[in-house]
Parts: structure tokens; sequence; C-alpha cells
């Protein structure tokens, strides 16, 4: 006896039409025509049904912050770190907490079951550390939470930085973090990657930095990356955020970087909301977009995904937790209009975004935890174009949420009682 049968469904690998069935908690089954008994049958009438969404970067500690103690008047994101220096001494624990929470729960809605956030070790107190350490225990029964280290004032450039980050660790924080790009100089950048990639290799942990999130073509910490990746054999286990100076680099150099981190087996995150509202904010006209080189590097088989990286916090004051939207950006930002493209931008927030986080047990095969996302959309392209509606989330096959059908009720002379979704 099954718990859960859905039938009719889309997936999101192009299958149509399947029957996906569960039992304690995991996809036992998916074939085309499943018949057997179940506690629950849903046909899902060819509807979309996508492993969750997963946002591979975001910053849980300051999300829904907006105007707190002002808003970001120039918009950049050197007045955002600076306002979030103004921020830091007036949190307090209770308040991230609920906070992120809120968040999560908002999350959880749009069918988005894991966040990787990275959490700022920059202070002696450590406060936000805990907070975040008791979200992730909080909602550990619904929502995959991963916690980087991350030292936003620079781990060579604050006082005690490298300290506190190895403490934040020592608390239980998963991933090692840093922003070599705000260290005082470029050197001390590179030293700050190679310091990092050693601590991550001694204490066995994976890498995730802010790297490069500049306009400065010169900005080149992401070569350092790739080759402190592959001298401490860490392949599989780096992750590049942001890479924004790859978008005002020359092609020449380029062509060599592209197939060195490829080669090293490191991984990139572009956050597309936050890129093409935070870079080029020096520049007259033409302006540039400043998000990373998404489709070149996606060519040379580098995994790509795309994070929200913030809401309604210094640095962005949008945003809901809909990966959708960061898809639909990307979309556009890249220039990614082809099917294949399109497909691509579905996967920066699903798969790939999986993939980066390392999660087990993730995709619609038998074996797979029962997590999933019904759609008010029949693929991924027609979900990205609607930011469709999250019908229902499941996660290993206990129902989270579930939200009505988008439809207006028209009122058109000569239609009497019409409705319309737009598809
Ligand atoms: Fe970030």
């Amino acid at each position: 006896m099954l718990d859960l049968l859905i039938t009719h469904a889309n997936l999101p690998d192009g299958r149509i039409n399947m029957s996906v069935a569960v039992r304690d908690g995991r996809i036992v089954e998916v074939a085309e025509g499943l018949q057997a008994l179940a506690h629950q049958t849903l046909d899902a009438a060819g509807q979309l049904l996508s492993p969750p969404f997963c946002d591979p970067h975001f910053h849980m500690d300051a999300t829904l912050s907006y105007g707190l103690p002002r808003v970001n008047q120039s918009g950049t994101l050197l007045e955002g770190i600076a306002l979030w220096g103004e921020l830091k001494p007036l949190l307090t624990e209770e308040a991230l907490v609920e906070r992120a929470l809120v968040y999560c729960d908002w999350a959880v809605a749009k069918g988005l079951l894991a966040i990787r956030s990275h959490v700022d070790t920059s202070d002696a107190s450590l406060l936000p550390v805990r907070a975040m350490l008791e979200v992730k225990k909080r909602v550990a029964p619904y929502l995959d939470l991963q916690l980087v280290a991350f030292p936003q004032d620079g781990v060579l450039r604050s006082k005690g930085g490298l300290d506190n980050l190895k403490r934040a660790l020592d608390l239980g924080v998963d991933v090692v973090g840093g922003i070599p790009h705000f260290e005082r100089t470029m050197s001390e950048g590179a030293a700050s990657v190679k310091l990092l990639c050693e601590l991550a290799a001694e204490r066995g942990l994976p890498v995730d930095m802010h790297c490069d999130e500049s306009d400065d073509p010169l900005s080149r910490h992401i070569e350092t990356l790739a080759y402190e990746t592959q001298r401490l054999g860490l392949q599989g286990r780096v992750n590049g955020s942001h890479l924004t100076s790859m978008h005002s680099m020359d092609n020449y150099y380029v062509s060599k970087l592209i197939p060195l981190i490829a080669e090293a087996g490191v991984s990139a995150v572009a956050n597309p909301l936050i890129n093409i509202t935070l870079q080029g904010r020096h520049d007259s006209y033409p302006r540039r977009r400043g998000m990373t080189r998404v489709p070149e590097l996606l060519a040379a088989g580098v995994t790509v995904a795309f994070g929200h990286d913030c809401v309604m916090d210094p640095w962005y004051s949008l945003g809901s937790g809909d990966m959708l939207e960061v898809a639909h950006m990307g979309l556009h930002v890249a220039q990614m209009t082809s099917q294949a493209g399109m497909r691509q931008c579905f996967d920066a927030v699903t798969i790939n975004a999986a993939k980066v986080m390392g999660l087990g047990h993730y995709g619609i095969e038998a074996g797979q935890d029962a997590s999933f996302v019904l759609l008010q959309a029949r693929d991924p392209i027609e979900a990205i174009r609607l930011r469709a509606t999250r019908l229902k989330v499941w996660r290993k096959g206990r129902l989270l949420s579930d939200m009505a059908p988008a439809a207006a009720r028209l009122a058109l002379p000569g239609r009497p009682g019409s409705t319309a979704f737009t598809r």
C-alpha cells in the first residue's frame, strides 16, 4: 500500500504523463500509468512536478531587516556593507531568529526547501552565528539550512577575523566562506583564499566564497580559488559565488580562466537579482550588467546555479523567496532565451543548486526523498514565465503547503462568469 500516488505529472526533464509512487517518505517508483492502492491519490492533470527549489546563496542573518536603521541611499554594495555595520550593534538573537523563521515560512510556501546561508562571523560575539544555528535546528523538520562562515569584514582585514571564523566552525557551521575582494590588497585577498582553503582541507569542509563581487576586471581571486582547489584536492567541494568581475574581464584572459575553473571542479553561483542591482554602479552609459558569464561557464561543463542572495536587507529592498523570480531575472540578464537556455535557468534553481549544496536523495527518481513541488504550469519554461503558483509542496512525503490555483474572475460584457488564467 502506497502513502501517495501522483498521476499524470510532467517532470522538468521532459518526461510527461508520469506517475510517482511514494512510501515512507521516499519515492518508490516513477513510471507511466502506474496503478496501485494508495492512501492518497492525486491527478496532476499534466502539471509540472518538480524537485524542490534550492537557494545556494543567501544571507539569512540580514533578511527582512530593510529600513533598519535606515535605507541604503546609494544602492551600492559598499554602502550596504557599511549599513550592515551600523545595524550589527542593534541586533538581538531573538529578532534575528524571528525574522529568519518568517522568511523560512515564505520559502516553504514557495517550494524552496533548501537554503545555503552565509552568516557573518566578523563580530567576536558571534551573535548571528548562534541565532542562525538556532534557526537551523528549529527549521530542520521542514527545511535544509546550510550555514557558511562568512567573514563579512574580511578574514585578514578585520581584527580577530580568522579566530572568529574558526570559532563559528567549532560551533557547527557547515562551510568555510571568504571575501577576498574586500581584503586590503589583491595579495591579501589571495592570501585569504589560500588560508581558508587550507582550513577547509584540514577540517574536511566545503568552501563557498564571495569571490570577485566587483566590476574590476583585475579582481582575479577566482583564479587563486581554482588553483588552491586543485592543489589541496578539494575538487567538487568548492564554490565561487558572484564572480561578477568575469563580466568585465577581457575575453582572452577568460578563455584561459574558464577551463581552469572546469578542470578544478569549482562550481559557480550567480545572483542575478543582486548582480544586476549592485554592479555597474560606477558606470555612466553604457552601464554593465555585471553578472558572471553563465552560458560560457555552463558550456565548459561548470555547474552553475542561481542564488537569491538578499531579500529586504541592506543590499536589496525587494524579493519574496521566489526562486522562479531569480531564474526569470537570470534568464534575461544572461540572455538565455533559447528553449535549452530557459530550461538551464530552471535547472540553476533546482538540480544545479542542489549539486552545489551537495544535497543527497534529491530528484524525482526511485529511491530519492519524496520532496517535490506541484506547479500551476506545464513545463519549466511556463513555470518561469508565470512565476507559477506552487499548488502543493511536499517534503519527505509530508504535505507542507498548498495554495489555490491562480485564476481571475472576469466581469466582461457579453461573457458573464468567465475566468482567466493567462498561459
Ligand atoms: Fe552574498
